[in-house]
C-alpha cells in the first residue's frame, strides 16, 4: 500500500476558543486559520465568538474587530476597505475573495477564514506573494514604445486612443492584482513556478491589447511557452472566483488566438 506523507505544517493542531463578552446576545462564530512560523508549531484554527452588535457588516470588519478587541496578534493585510487595493484577498467560506467586500450576512452558519490556498504563508492570513509579483514583473507591465514611433508633437503630453481602442481595455484595467484567481487554479497550484497563472496573464493581455504599446509581437512571442501560457486548461475557477467579476479565462483564450494568428498571418 502506498503511504502518503503530508507536507510539513499541513496538519492542524487544536485551536483556541475566544469567547464573546458575557452580555453579548448577537453572536457569530468565526473560525480563523492561525500560523506563526516563529513558534515552530503546526497551524491551528482558532474560534472567535464575535459580538455582532459591535461589528461592521463585512468579513474584514470582523477581522478588524477581532484584532482590536480579542487577539491583537491576528495578522492580515488590508488597506482600502473598498475592493480597490486587492490586499485583503483570502479564502472565506471556501471561496477566494476580498474580505472587505464579502458581507457576513451572505454566509450561512459559522464563518471560515483561511489564507489564499496553495501559497506559502508568512503568518496567519498573509500569503507570500513574492513569486506572483516576480511573475508580474516578468511580463513588463508598462507601455513600451520603440524607436519607430512617431515623436510626440511639441508640447503634446498624451498618446491618444480612439474610443474603440480604449474600449478594448475594459475587463482588463479593472484587475486589482488580488491573486484570488491564480490561487483558485489547479494548474497554478501544481506548476506555479513555471505557469504564469490567470492574474498575470490577464495583465499581459491588458498590455497586448493597448493600442499605445509597440511591443505586441515580442510580448506574444515571450508568452508562447508550454508552461507560461499553455498550462491553462480552461478549468474556469479563475473566472468563477474573481471578486471584480473579470474573466481571466477569456483573456488567456484571446492570447492563445493571437499567437495562432501571428504564426499564420
Ligand atoms: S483577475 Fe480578478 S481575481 Fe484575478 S487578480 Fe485580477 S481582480 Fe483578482
Ligand atoms: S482592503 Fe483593499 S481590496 Fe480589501
Amino acid at each position: 500500500m502506498v503511504e502518503i506523507r503530508l507536507p510539513k505544517n499541513s496538519r492542524l493542531r487544536p485551536g483556541k476558543l475566544h469567547k464573546a463578552p458575557l452580555d453579548a446576545t448577537n453572536i457569530r462564530k468565526f473560525h480563523v486559520y492561525r500560523y506563526n512560523p516563529d513558534d515552530k508549531e503546526n497551524p491551528q484554527v482558532d474560534t472567535f465568538e464575535v459580538n455582532m452588535d459591535q461589528c461592521g457588516s463585512m468579513v474584514l470588519d470582523a477581522l478588524i474587530h477581532i484584532k482590536s478587541t480579542m487577539d491583537p496578534t491576528l495578522t492580515f493585510r488590508r488597506s482600502c476597505r473598498e475592493g480597490i487595493c486587492g490586499s485583503c484577498s483570502m479564502n472565506v467560506d471556501g471561496t477566494n475573495t476580498l474580505a472587505c467586500t464579502k458581507a457576513i450576512d451572505d454566509i450561512k452558519g459559522d464563518v471560515k477564514i483561511f489564507p489564499l490556498p496553495h501559497m506559502p504563508v508568512i503568518k496567519d492570513l498573509v500569503p507570500d506573494l513574492s513569486m506572483a509579483y516576480a511573475q508580474y514583473a516578468s511580463i513588463k507591465p508598462w507601455l513600451q514604445g520603440d524607436e519607430s514611433m512617431e515623436p510626440l508633437e511639441e508640447n503634446a503630453r498624451e498618446r491618444l486612443q480612439t474610443p474603440e481602442e480604449r474600449k478594448k481595455l475594459d475587463g482588463l484595467w479593472e484587475c486589482i492584482l488580488c491573486f484570488s484567481c491564480s490561487a483558485s487554479c489547479p494548474s497554478y497550484w501544481w506548476n506555479g513556478d513555471r505557469y504564469l497563472g490567470p492574474a498575470v496573464l490577464l495583465q499581459a493581455q491588458r498590455f497586448i491589447q493597448d493600442s499605445r504599446d509597440e511591443k505586441t509581437e515580442e510580448r506574444l512571442q515571450e508568452l508562447e511557452d508550454p508552461f507560461k501560457l499553455y498550462r491553462c486548461h480552461t478549468i474556469m475557477n479563475c473566472t468563477n472566483t474573481c471578486p471584480k467579476g473579470l474573466n481571466p479565462a477569456a483573456a488567456i483564450g484571446d492570447i492563445k488566438k493571437k499567437i495562432v494568428a501571428q504564426k499564420t498571418g
